[in-house]
Protein backbone atom coordinates (compact mmCIF):
# COMPACT_ATOMS: atom_id res chain seq x y z
CA UNK A 1 0.00 0.00 0.00
CA UNK A 2 1.39 3.18 -0.94
CA UNK A 3 1.00 5.50 2.22
CA UNK A 4 3.98 8.51 1.37
CA UNK A 5 2.01 10.08 -1.31
CA UNK A 6 1.33 13.62 0.22
CA UNK A 7 2.85 16.54 -1.61
CA UNK A 8 2.12 18.75 1.32
CA UNK A 9 4.85 19.87 3.62
CA UNK A 10 4.30 20.32 7.19
CA UNK A 11 6.26 21.59 10.15
CA UNK A 12 5.77 19.55 12.86
CA UNK A 13 5.61 21.03 16.27
CA UNK A 14 5.52 18.36 18.97
CA UNK A 15 5.70 20.97 21.48
CA UNK A 16 6.01 21.00 25.59
CA UNK A 17 2.52 21.70 26.10
CA UNK A 18 1.13 19.44 23.58
CA UNK A 19 3.16 16.27 24.65
CA UNK A 20 2.03 17.09 28.23
CA UNK A 21 -1.41 17.42 26.97
CA UNK A 22 -1.02 14.08 24.97
CA UNK A 23 0.76 12.36 28.73
CA UNK A 24 -2.76 13.69 30.81
CA UNK A 25 -4.68 11.83 28.06
CA UNK A 26 -2.88 8.34 28.28
CA UNK A 27 -3.80 8.59 32.07
CA UNK A 28 -6.93 7.83 31.17
CA UNK A 29 -6.08 4.25 29.63
CA UNK A 30 -4.06 1.57 30.91
CA UNK A 31 -0.44 2.14 30.77
CA UNK A 32 -0.27 -1.11 28.92
CA UNK A 33 -2.94 0.09 25.99
CA UNK A 34 -1.89 3.12 24.45
CA UNK A 35 -3.83 2.48 21.45
CA UNK A 36 -6.91 3.00 23.15
CA UNK A 37 -6.05 6.79 23.06
CA UNK A 38 -5.09 6.91 19.60
CA UNK A 39 -8.22 9.07 18.68
CA UNK A 40 -8.44 11.56 21.16
CA UNK A 41 -4.20 11.94 20.64
CA UNK A 42 -4.76 12.09 16.98
CA UNK A 43 -7.44 15.35 17.68
CA UNK A 44 -4.82 17.27 19.90
CA UNK A 45 -2.18 16.39 17.33
CA UNK A 46 -4.53 17.76 14.31
CA UNK A 47 -5.69 20.94 16.56
CA UNK A 48 -1.91 21.87 17.42
CA UNK A 49 -1.08 21.55 13.72
CA UNK A 50 -3.45 23.26 11.58
CA UNK A 51 -5.71 21.09 11.90
CA UNK A 52 -4.84 18.13 9.53
CA UNK A 53 -2.32 15.51 9.74
CA UNK A 54 0.43 14.74 7.00
CA UNK A 55 1.96 11.08 6.96
CA UNK A 56 5.32 12.59 9.08
CA UNK A 57 3.33 13.85 11.46
CA UNK A 58 1.14 10.20 11.79
CA UNK A 59 4.47 8.85 11.79
CA UNK A 60 5.43 10.74 14.73
CA UNK A 61 2.13 9.91 16.60
CA UNK A 62 2.72 6.17 16.42
CA UNK A 63 6.30 6.72 17.71
CA UNK A 64 4.91 8.40 20.58
CA UNK A 65 1.98 5.27 21.02
CA UNK A 66 4.63 2.89 20.56
CA UNK A 67 2.18 1.76 17.82
CA UNK A 68 3.45 0.71 14.18
CA UNK A 69 2.74 3.37 11.85
CA UNK A 70 0.03 1.33 9.50
CA UNK A 71 -2.16 1.47 13.02
CA UNK A 72 -2.39 4.79 12.69
CA UNK A 73 -3.17 5.19 9.11
CA UNK A 74 -5.66 2.97 8.86
CA UNK A 75 -7.35 4.78 11.28
CA UNK A 76 -6.70 8.06 9.71
CA UNK A 77 -8.06 7.12 6.84
CA UNK A 78 -11.01 5.54 8.28
CA UNK A 79 -12.17 8.54 9.77
CA UNK A 80 -13.29 12.04 8.09
CA UNK A 81 -12.65 13.82 10.96
CA UNK A 82 -8.69 13.53 10.48
CA UNK A 83 -7.46 15.88 7.48
CA UNK A 84 -4.54 14.10 5.21
CA UNK A 85 -3.99 17.42 3.85
CA UNK A 86 -4.13 21.18 4.35
CA UNK A 87 -7.63 22.06 4.65
CA UNK A 88 -9.30 26.16 5.23
CA UNK A 89 -9.42 27.80 8.43
CA UNK A 90 -12.99 27.28 8.18
CA UNK A 91 -13.60 23.84 7.40
CA UNK A 92 -17.71 23.53 6.76
CA UNK A 93 -18.39 19.59 6.95
CA UNK A 94 -21.94 19.23 5.93
CA UNK A 95 -23.53 15.77 7.12
CA UNK A 96 -25.37 14.62 4.12
CA UNK A 97 -26.69 11.51 5.10
CA UNK A 98 -30.40 10.50 4.86
CA UNK A 99 -32.17 13.22 7.21
CA UNK A 100 -29.88 16.21 5.78
CA UNK A 101 -29.69 14.89 2.45
CA UNK A 102 -34.08 15.29 2.81
CA UNK A 103 -33.75 18.43 3.99
CA UNK A 104 -31.77 19.55 1.18
CA UNK A 105 -28.28 19.31 2.00
CA UNK A 106 -27.12 18.58 -1.70
CA UNK A 107 -28.70 22.08 -2.73
CA UNK A 108 -26.66 23.79 0.01
CA UNK A 109 -23.31 22.07 0.02
CA UNK A 110 -23.87 23.47 -3.89
CA UNK A 111 -24.84 26.43 -2.66
CA UNK A 112 -22.23 27.20 -0.36
CA UNK A 113 -19.50 26.00 -3.15
CA UNK A 114 -20.80 28.25 -5.57
CA UNK A 115 -20.82 31.18 -3.10
CA UNK A 116 -17.11 30.28 -2.30
CA UNK A 117 -16.11 29.21 -5.79
CA UNK A 118 -14.91 26.17 -4.68
CA UNK A 119 -15.94 22.27 -5.59
CA UNK A 120 -16.10 19.98 -2.25
CA UNK A 121 -13.31 18.75 -0.54
CA UNK A 122 -11.05 22.03 -1.78
CA UNK A 123 -10.10 24.96 -0.10
CA UNK A 124 -10.63 28.48 -0.87
CA UNK A 125 -7.18 30.30 -2.59
CA UNK A 126 -7.18 32.23 0.67
CA UNK A 127 -7.02 29.52 3.03
CA UNK A 128 -9.73 30.42 4.68
CA UNK A 129 -12.85 28.16 3.77
CA UNK A 130 -12.84 24.14 2.86
CA UNK A 131 -16.09 22.27 2.08
CA UNK A 132 -16.33 18.71 2.93
CA UNK A 133 -19.60 16.03 2.79
CA UNK A 134 -19.44 13.68 5.47
CA UNK A 135 -21.62 11.36 7.18
CA UNK A 136 -24.11 11.61 9.84
CA UNK A 137 -23.07 13.79 12.56
CA UNK A 138 -25.80 13.02 15.15
CA UNK A 139 -27.79 15.52 14.79
CA UNK A 140 -30.50 14.16 12.95
CA UNK A 141 -33.05 15.93 14.52
CA UNK A 142 -31.67 19.08 13.60
CA UNK A 143 -30.88 18.90 9.63
CA UNK A 144 -29.74 20.10 7.50
CA UNK A 145 -26.37 20.56 10.04
CA UNK A 146 -22.67 21.07 9.51
CA UNK A 147 -19.72 21.47 11.72
CA UNK A 148 -17.11 23.48 11.86
CA UNK A 149 -14.57 22.75 14.21
CA UNK A 150 -15.95 21.68 17.71
CA UNK A 151 -19.66 23.28 16.66
CA UNK A 152 -22.50 22.09 15.04
CA UNK A 153 -24.62 25.16 12.94
CA UNK A 154 -28.04 23.57 12.64
CA UNK A 155 -31.42 24.00 10.82
CA UNK A 156 -29.28 25.53 8.27
CA UNK A 157 -30.92 27.64 5.27
CA UNK A 158 -29.08 29.71 2.70
CA UNK A 159 -29.64 32.85 4.29
CA UNK A 160 -27.88 31.36 7.24
CA UNK A 161 -25.14 30.07 5.39
CA UNK A 162 -24.76 33.46 4.05
CA UNK A 163 -24.44 34.73 7.62
CA UNK A 164 -21.81 32.33 8.71
CA UNK A 165 -19.35 32.91 5.86
CA UNK A 166 -19.73 36.88 6.76
CA UNK A 167 -19.26 36.00 10.22
CA UNK A 168 -15.89 33.94 9.56
CA UNK A 169 -14.42 36.42 7.90
CA UNK A 170 -15.25 39.10 10.63
CA UNK A 171 -13.93 36.08 13.08
CA UNK A 172 -16.95 36.08 15.04
CA UNK A 173 -17.10 32.10 14.19
CA UNK A 174 -15.85 29.88 17.50
CA UNK A 175 -14.39 27.08 16.02
CA UNK A 176 -12.34 24.94 19.27
CA UNK A 177 -13.74 24.90 22.43
CA UNK A 178 -10.67 25.01 24.23
S1 LIG B 1 -28.45 12.61 9.08
FE1 LIG B 1 -27.45 14.55 9.33
S2 LIG B 1 -26.89 14.61 11.40
FE2 LIG B 1 -27.73 12.62 11.13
Amino acid sequence: METKSTNYKQTINFTPELITRLNELLTHYPADKKKSALLPVLHEVQDAHDNWLSVELQEKVAEFLELKPIEVFEVVTFYTMYNQKPVGKYMFEFCSTSCCMLRGSDDLIDYTCVKLGIQPGQTTPDGMFSVAAVQCLGACGYAPMMQIGDYYHEHLTPQKIDQIIEDCKAGKIIIHDK
